[in-house]
Protein backbone atom coordinates (compact mmCIF):
# COMPACT_ATOMS: atom_id res chain seq x y z
CA UNK A 1 0.00 0.00 0.00
CA UNK A 2 1.27 3.61 -1.03
CA UNK A 3 0.80 5.46 1.90
CA UNK A 4 0.97 9.29 2.99
CA UNK A 5 -0.07 11.99 5.03
CA UNK A 6 -2.43 14.32 2.93
CA UNK A 7 -2.22 18.64 3.66
CA UNK A 8 -5.42 18.20 5.32
CA UNK A 9 -3.60 15.58 7.90
CA UNK A 10 -5.81 12.82 6.33
CA UNK A 11 -3.72 9.41 6.11
CA UNK A 12 -4.63 7.98 2.48
CA UNK A 13 -3.13 4.43 1.56
CA UNK A 14 -3.68 3.25 -1.92
CA UNK A 15 -3.48 -0.46 -2.73
CA UNK A 16 -3.18 -1.72 -6.37
CA UNK A 17 -1.84 -4.71 -6.16
CA UNK A 18 -5.46 -6.74 -6.74
CA UNK A 19 -6.27 -4.55 -9.71
CA UNK A 20 -6.97 -7.02 -12.87
CA UNK A 21 -6.06 -5.36 -15.80
CA UNK A 22 -3.51 -2.57 -15.24
CA UNK A 23 -5.07 -0.13 -17.54
CA UNK A 24 -4.50 3.59 -16.95
CA UNK A 25 -8.34 4.28 -16.04
CA UNK A 26 -8.60 2.07 -13.21
CA UNK A 27 -11.56 3.07 -10.89
CA UNK A 28 -11.20 3.54 -7.21
CA UNK A 29 -13.56 2.12 -4.30
CA UNK A 30 -12.73 4.49 -1.20
CA UNK A 31 -13.12 2.50 2.72
CA UNK A 32 -13.07 4.71 5.38
CA UNK A 33 -13.46 6.75 8.58
CA UNK A 34 -12.06 9.24 11.17
CA UNK A 35 -9.07 8.86 13.32
CA UNK A 36 -10.21 11.90 15.58
CA UNK A 37 -12.03 11.63 18.84
CA UNK A 38 -14.15 13.41 21.42
CA UNK A 39 -13.04 14.12 25.13
CA UNK A 40 -12.51 11.01 27.12
CA UNK A 41 -13.91 9.11 24.09
CA UNK A 42 -13.97 4.97 23.66
CA UNK A 43 -11.33 3.08 21.96
CA UNK A 44 -13.43 2.62 18.69
CA UNK A 45 -15.18 5.70 17.23
CA UNK A 46 -14.07 6.05 13.83
CA UNK A 47 -10.89 3.95 13.96
CA UNK A 48 -11.86 1.12 13.30
CA UNK A 49 -13.38 1.79 10.40
CA UNK A 50 -10.07 2.49 8.82
CA UNK A 51 -8.68 -0.56 10.64
CA UNK A 52 -11.22 -2.89 8.84
CA UNK A 53 -10.32 -1.19 5.64
CA UNK A 54 -7.07 -2.67 5.82
CA UNK A 55 -7.48 -5.46 7.48
CA UNK A 56 -10.11 -6.44 4.65
CA UNK A 57 -7.30 -5.71 1.93
CA UNK A 58 -5.02 -8.39 4.09
CA UNK A 59 -7.65 -10.63 3.87
CA UNK A 60 -8.04 -10.12 0.07
CA UNK A 61 -4.59 -12.04 -0.98
CA UNK A 62 -4.71 -12.58 -4.14
CA UNK A 63 -8.19 -12.28 -5.20
CA UNK A 64 -8.51 -10.22 -8.42
CA UNK A 65 -10.79 -6.82 -8.36
CA UNK A 66 -11.28 -4.87 -11.11
CA UNK A 67 -11.04 -1.39 -8.87
CA UNK A 68 -8.13 -0.60 -6.78
CA UNK A 69 -8.71 0.99 -3.55
CA UNK A 70 -7.95 3.52 -1.27
CA UNK A 71 -8.02 3.88 2.61
CA UNK A 72 -8.56 7.20 4.31
CA UNK A 73 -8.43 8.09 8.07
CA UNK A 74 -10.24 11.15 7.98
CA UNK A 75 -7.88 14.01 10.54
CA UNK A 76 -10.93 16.43 11.93
CA UNK A 77 -14.25 14.65 11.94
CA UNK A 78 -16.28 15.54 15.16
CA UNK A 79 -15.28 19.12 15.08
CA UNK A 80 -14.74 19.59 18.69
CA UNK A 81 -11.08 22.06 18.07
CA UNK A 82 -12.48 23.97 15.80
CA UNK A 83 -16.33 23.53 16.03
CA UNK A 84 -16.60 22.58 12.90
CA UNK A 85 -16.85 18.84 11.92
CA UNK A 86 -15.71 17.27 8.76
CA UNK A 87 -12.83 19.06 7.95
CA UNK A 88 -10.95 16.16 6.95
CA UNK A 89 -13.39 14.26 4.42
CA UNK A 90 -14.56 18.08 2.48
CA UNK A 91 -10.73 18.30 1.38
CA UNK A 92 -11.22 14.84 0.51
CA UNK A 93 -14.93 15.67 -1.28
CA UNK A 94 -13.80 18.77 -2.52
CA UNK A 95 -16.56 21.41 -0.47
CA UNK A 96 -14.29 22.59 1.97
CA UNK A 97 -15.02 26.40 2.24
CA UNK A 98 -11.19 27.73 2.48
CA UNK A 99 -13.06 30.37 5.02
CA UNK A 100 -12.23 28.17 7.91
CA UNK A 101 -8.83 28.34 8.00
CA UNK A 102 -9.24 31.22 9.92
CA UNK A 103 -11.24 29.79 12.46
CA UNK A 104 -9.46 29.46 15.98
CA UNK A 105 -9.12 27.21 18.72
CA UNK A 106 -9.46 27.39 22.49
CA UNK A 107 -5.85 28.51 22.39
CA UNK A 108 -6.52 31.13 19.42
CA UNK A 109 -4.63 29.33 16.68
CA UNK A 110 -6.54 29.00 13.50
CA UNK A 111 -6.84 25.67 11.76
CA UNK A 112 -4.06 27.38 8.95
CA UNK A 113 -1.79 27.35 11.87
CA UNK A 114 -2.57 24.37 12.91
CA UNK A 115 -1.89 22.27 9.40
CA UNK A 116 0.78 24.25 9.38
CA UNK A 117 2.50 23.38 13.12
CA UNK A 118 1.51 19.58 11.77
CA UNK A 119 4.33 20.14 8.94
CA UNK A 120 1.81 20.43 5.95
CA UNK A 121 1.39 23.16 3.87
CA UNK A 122 -2.49 24.14 3.40
CA UNK A 123 -1.60 25.81 0.14
CA UNK A 124 -2.22 22.04 -1.35
CA UNK A 125 -5.48 21.41 0.33
CA UNK A 126 -7.42 21.89 -3.23
CA UNK A 127 -4.84 18.99 -4.37
CA UNK A 128 -6.08 16.68 -2.19
CA UNK A 129 -9.91 15.66 -3.75
CA UNK A 130 -10.23 12.54 -4.80
CA UNK A 131 -10.97 11.41 -8.39
CA UNK A 132 -14.78 11.38 -8.32
CA UNK A 133 -15.34 10.93 -12.04
CA UNK A 134 -13.38 7.18 -11.19
CA UNK A 135 -14.50 6.61 -8.19
CA UNK A 136 -16.62 3.01 -7.59
CA UNK A 137 -17.88 4.65 -4.37
CA UNK A 138 -17.34 4.92 -0.47
CA UNK A 139 -18.02 2.62 2.73
CA UNK A 140 -17.24 3.21 5.99
CA UNK A 141 -17.24 0.80 8.88
CA UNK A 142 -18.52 2.24 12.07
CA UNK A 143 -20.09 1.31 15.60
CA UNK A 144 -24.03 2.67 15.52
CA UNK A 145 -22.96 4.34 19.01
CA UNK A 146 -26.36 3.41 19.98
CA UNK A 147 -28.88 0.45 21.56
CA UNK A 148 -30.64 -0.63 18.74
CA UNK A 149 -28.80 -3.42 17.17
CA UNK A 150 -27.56 -4.85 20.99
CA UNK A 151 -31.53 -4.88 21.50
CA UNK A 152 -32.04 -6.49 18.11
CA UNK A 153 -29.22 -9.04 18.95
CA UNK A 154 -28.12 -8.29 15.39
CA UNK A 155 -23.78 -8.03 14.61
CA UNK A 156 -24.42 -5.76 11.87
CA UNK A 157 -26.67 -3.11 9.87
CA UNK A 158 -26.88 -1.50 6.59
CA UNK A 159 -27.72 2.58 6.71
CA UNK A 160 -30.04 3.74 5.08
CA UNK A 161 -29.76 7.46 6.06
CA UNK A 162 -27.89 10.04 8.11
CA UNK A 163 -29.70 12.04 10.14
CA UNK A 164 -29.39 16.37 9.57
CA UNK A 165 -27.53 18.10 12.16
CA UNK A 166 -27.88 21.89 13.56
CA UNK A 167 -24.96 22.86 15.97
CA UNK A 168 -25.05 26.32 16.92
CA UNK A 169 -23.04 28.55 19.22
CA UNK A 170 -25.36 30.54 22.08
CA UNK A 171 -23.74 33.17 24.00
CA UNK A 172 -25.88 34.69 27.09
CA UNK A 173 -24.32 38.05 28.27
CA UNK A 174 -25.27 39.85 31.39
CA UNK A 175 -23.13 41.36 34.29
CA UNK A 176 -20.96 39.38 36.96
CA UNK A 177 -22.12 40.94 40.62
CA UNK A 178 -21.01 40.03 43.70
CA UNK A 179 -23.08 36.81 44.94
CA UNK A 180 -23.91 38.18 48.75
CA UNK A 181 -24.45 42.07 48.41
CA UNK A 182 -26.43 42.47 44.72
CA UNK A 183 -30.48 41.59 45.29
CA UNK A 184 -32.11 39.20 43.44
CA UNK A 185 -34.70 42.10 41.12
CA UNK A 186 -31.21 43.33 40.00
CA UNK A 187 -29.37 40.78 38.70
CA UNK A 188 -28.89 39.64 35.58
CA UNK A 189 -27.43 36.32 35.66
CA UNK A 190 -26.31 34.87 32.32
CA UNK A 191 -25.85 30.95 33.58
CA UNK A 192 -29.33 31.09 35.29
CA UNK A 193 -30.80 32.51 31.61
CA UNK A 194 -28.89 29.91 30.04
CA UNK A 195 -30.65 26.78 32.43
CA UNK A 196 -33.95 27.69 31.37
CA UNK A 197 -33.44 27.74 27.74
CA UNK A 198 -31.42 23.98 28.54
CA UNK A 199 -34.76 22.86 29.73
CA UNK A 200 -36.66 24.56 26.89
CA UNK A 201 -34.02 21.97 24.30
CA UNK A 202 -35.19 19.06 26.03
CA UNK A 203 -38.63 19.82 26.74
CA UNK A 204 -38.88 20.93 23.05
CA UNK A 205 -36.77 17.33 22.14
CA UNK A 206 -39.09 15.12 24.35
CA UNK A 207 -42.15 16.50 22.41
CA UNK A 208 -41.42 14.97 19.12
CA UNK A 209 -40.59 11.49 18.04
CA UNK A 210 -36.98 10.70 16.77
CA UNK A 211 -35.33 14.34 17.52
CA UNK A 212 -32.77 14.94 19.88
CA UNK A 213 -31.45 17.97 21.19
CA UNK A 214 -28.10 18.05 23.25
CA UNK A 215 -26.04 21.24 24.95
CA UNK A 216 -22.84 19.49 25.61
CA UNK A 217 -21.06 21.78 26.79
CA UNK A 218 -21.73 25.11 29.19
CA UNK A 219 -18.50 27.52 29.71
CA UNK A 220 -19.20 30.13 32.83
CA UNK A 221 -17.83 33.10 33.36
CA UNK A 222 -15.95 34.33 35.38
CA UNK A 223 -16.31 30.78 37.08
CA UNK A 224 -16.40 31.82 40.54
CA UNK A 225 -19.10 30.50 43.34
CA UNK A 226 -19.56 33.79 45.14
CA UNK A 227 -19.96 35.89 41.65
CA UNK A 228 -22.71 35.94 39.89
CA UNK A 229 -22.47 35.24 36.12
CA UNK A 230 -22.07 37.75 33.68
CA UNK A 231 -21.39 35.33 30.34
CA UNK A 232 -22.52 31.53 29.56
CA UNK A 233 -21.63 30.43 26.29
CA UNK A 234 -23.64 27.21 25.22
CA UNK A 235 -23.43 24.66 22.81
CA UNK A 236 -26.80 23.05 20.73
CA UNK A 237 -26.85 20.31 18.80
CA UNK A 238 -29.91 19.49 17.25
CA UNK A 239 -31.09 16.35 15.09
CA UNK A 240 -33.64 15.16 13.14
CA UNK A 241 -34.23 12.86 10.02
CA UNK A 242 -36.77 15.58 9.04
CA UNK A 243 -34.87 19.04 7.67
CA UNK A 244 -38.29 21.03 7.98
CA UNK A 245 -38.65 19.66 12.01
CA UNK A 246 -34.92 20.22 12.78
CA UNK A 247 -35.33 23.56 11.25
CA UNK A 248 -38.62 24.21 12.59
CA UNK A 249 -37.04 23.10 16.26
CA UNK A 250 -34.02 25.22 16.12
CA UNK A 251 -36.12 28.12 14.84
CA UNK A 252 -38.42 27.75 18.17
CA UNK A 253 -35.27 27.33 20.70
CA UNK A 254 -33.81 30.69 18.66
CA UNK A 255 -36.73 32.46 19.62
CA UNK A 256 -36.93 31.38 23.32
CA UNK A 257 -33.17 32.40 23.73
CA UNK A 258 -34.42 35.84 22.56
CA UNK A 259 -37.30 35.89 25.09
CA UNK A 260 -35.56 34.84 27.80
CA UNK A 261 -32.51 37.33 26.87
CA UNK A 262 -34.90 40.35 27.07
CA UNK A 263 -37.27 39.06 30.14
CA UNK A 264 -33.99 39.38 31.82
CA UNK A 265 -32.07 41.66 30.17
CA UNK A 266 -29.28 39.64 29.07
CA UNK A 267 -27.43 40.16 25.13
CA UNK A 268 -27.82 37.06 23.18
CA UNK A 269 -25.51 35.69 20.38
CA UNK A 270 -26.68 33.25 18.40
CA UNK A 271 -24.05 31.56 15.77
CA UNK A 272 -24.89 28.69 13.81
CA UNK A 273 -22.18 26.71 13.10
CA UNK A 274 -23.23 24.25 10.93
CA UNK A 275 -27.14 23.35 9.21
CA UNK A 276 -26.14 19.98 7.78
CA UNK A 277 -29.08 18.59 5.80
CA UNK A 278 -29.90 14.61 6.27
CA UNK A 279 -27.85 12.88 3.96
CA UNK A 280 -29.61 9.21 1.69
CA UNK A 281 -27.03 6.60 1.36
CA UNK A 282 -26.77 5.21 -2.40
CA UNK A 283 -29.37 3.02 -2.86
CA UNK A 284 -27.42 0.59 -4.95
CA UNK A 285 -24.65 0.02 -2.95
CA UNK A 286 -27.13 -0.23 -0.03
CA UNK A 287 -28.83 -3.33 -1.62
CA UNK A 288 -25.55 -4.96 -2.35
CA UNK A 289 -24.56 -4.15 1.24
CA UNK A 290 -27.67 -5.76 2.19
CA UNK A 291 -26.46 -8.68 -0.46
CA UNK A 292 -23.43 -9.47 0.98
CA UNK A 293 -24.68 -9.32 4.45
CA UNK A 294 -27.07 -11.89 3.30
CA UNK A 295 -24.24 -14.08 1.99
CA UNK A 296 -22.63 -13.94 4.78
CA UNK A 297 -25.29 -16.08 6.83
CA UNK A 298 -26.64 -12.91 8.52
CA UNK A 299 -30.37 -11.17 9.07
CA UNK A 300 -29.82 -7.79 6.60
CA UNK A 301 -31.36 -4.89 9.06
CA UNK A 302 -32.27 -1.02 8.15
CA UNK A 303 -31.36 1.76 10.14
CA UNK A 304 -30.67 5.60 10.21
CA UNK A 305 -27.47 6.58 11.51
CA UNK A 306 -28.49 9.54 14.72
CA UNK A 307 -24.89 9.91 14.32
CA UNK A 308 -22.95 11.95 11.90
CA UNK A 309 -20.44 10.53 9.65
CA UNK A 310 -18.04 11.22 7.02
CA UNK A 311 -19.96 8.97 4.60
CA UNK A 312 -22.05 12.22 4.30
CA UNK A 313 -19.72 14.13 3.22
CA UNK A 314 -18.47 11.64 0.81
CA UNK A 315 -21.59 11.26 -0.84
CA UNK A 316 -21.90 14.58 -1.88
CA UNK A 317 -19.29 13.80 -4.64
CA UNK A 318 -19.82 9.92 -5.21
CA UNK A 319 -22.27 6.76 -4.06
CA UNK A 320 -21.81 6.11 -0.02
CA UNK A 321 -22.40 3.27 2.05
CA UNK A 322 -22.72 2.37 5.66
CA UNK A 323 -22.20 -0.65 7.55
CA UNK A 324 -22.77 -0.38 11.34
CA UNK A 325 -21.20 -2.81 13.85
CA UNK A 326 -23.27 -3.51 17.48
CA UNK A 327 -22.46 -1.41 20.12
CA UNK A 328 -23.05 -3.21 23.32
CA UNK A 329 -24.94 -1.55 25.79
CA UNK A 330 -25.45 1.31 22.80
CA UNK A 331 -22.44 2.69 24.72
CA UNK A 332 -20.16 5.40 22.65
CA UNK A 333 -18.33 8.73 23.22
CA UNK A 334 -17.10 7.12 26.60
CA UNK A 335 -14.17 4.96 27.76
CA UNK A 336 -16.58 2.04 27.78
CA UNK A 337 -17.21 2.01 24.21
CA UNK A 338 -16.37 -1.63 22.42
CA UNK A 339 -17.08 -3.84 20.28
CA UNK A 340 -17.66 -7.31 19.63
CA UNK A 341 -14.85 -9.70 17.99
CA UNK A 342 -17.30 -11.87 16.46
CA UNK A 343 -18.90 -8.96 15.14
CA UNK A 344 -15.42 -7.59 13.76
CA UNK A 345 -15.06 -10.82 11.85
CA UNK A 346 -18.96 -10.68 10.72
CA UNK A 347 -18.26 -6.97 9.47
CA UNK A 348 -15.39 -8.34 7.62
CA UNK A 349 -16.73 -11.43 5.77
CA UNK A 350 -19.75 -8.90 4.62
CA UNK A 351 -17.13 -6.41 3.33
CA UNK A 352 -15.40 -9.68 1.22
CA UNK A 353 -19.06 -10.28 0.43
CA UNK A 354 -19.76 -6.55 -0.28
CA UNK A 355 -16.18 -6.42 -2.85
CA UNK A 356 -17.40 -9.30 -5.10
CA UNK A 357 -20.88 -7.65 -5.62
CA UNK A 358 -18.96 -4.54 -6.87
CA UNK A 359 -16.73 -6.57 -9.15
CA UNK A 360 -19.61 -7.93 -10.59
CA UNK A 361 -20.81 -4.60 -11.58
O1 LIG B 1 -21.51 13.91 16.61
C1 LIG B 1 -21.55 13.07 15.74
O2 LIG B 1 -22.51 12.98 15.03
C2 LIG B 1 -20.41 12.13 15.51
O3 LIG B 1 -19.77 11.82 16.71
N1 LIG B 1 -19.51 12.69 14.56
MN1 LIG C 1 -18.08 10.45 17.31
MN1 LIG D 1 -17.58 8.59 14.44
Amino acid sequence: MQARVDSAGNIRGVCSANVKGKGSRVRRLFIGSHLDTVPNAGPFDGVLGVVLAIALIELLGERQLPFDIEVLGFSDEEGVRFGLPFIGSRVVAGSLDLQILGRRDEQNKTVKDAIGDFGLDPAHLADERADASSATGYLEFHIEQGPTLDNLNLPVAVVDAIVGQTRVDVMFTGMAAHAGTTPMKDRRDALAGAAILIAEVEREANAVAGLVGTVGRADVEPGAGNVVPGKCRLSLDVRHIDNDIRKMTVDRLAKSAKTIASARRLELAWETQIDQSSVAMDAGMASKLDRAVTKAGLRAHRMLSGAGHDAMIMASCMPASMLFLRSPGGISHHPAETVREDDVAAALEVGLKFLDELAQD
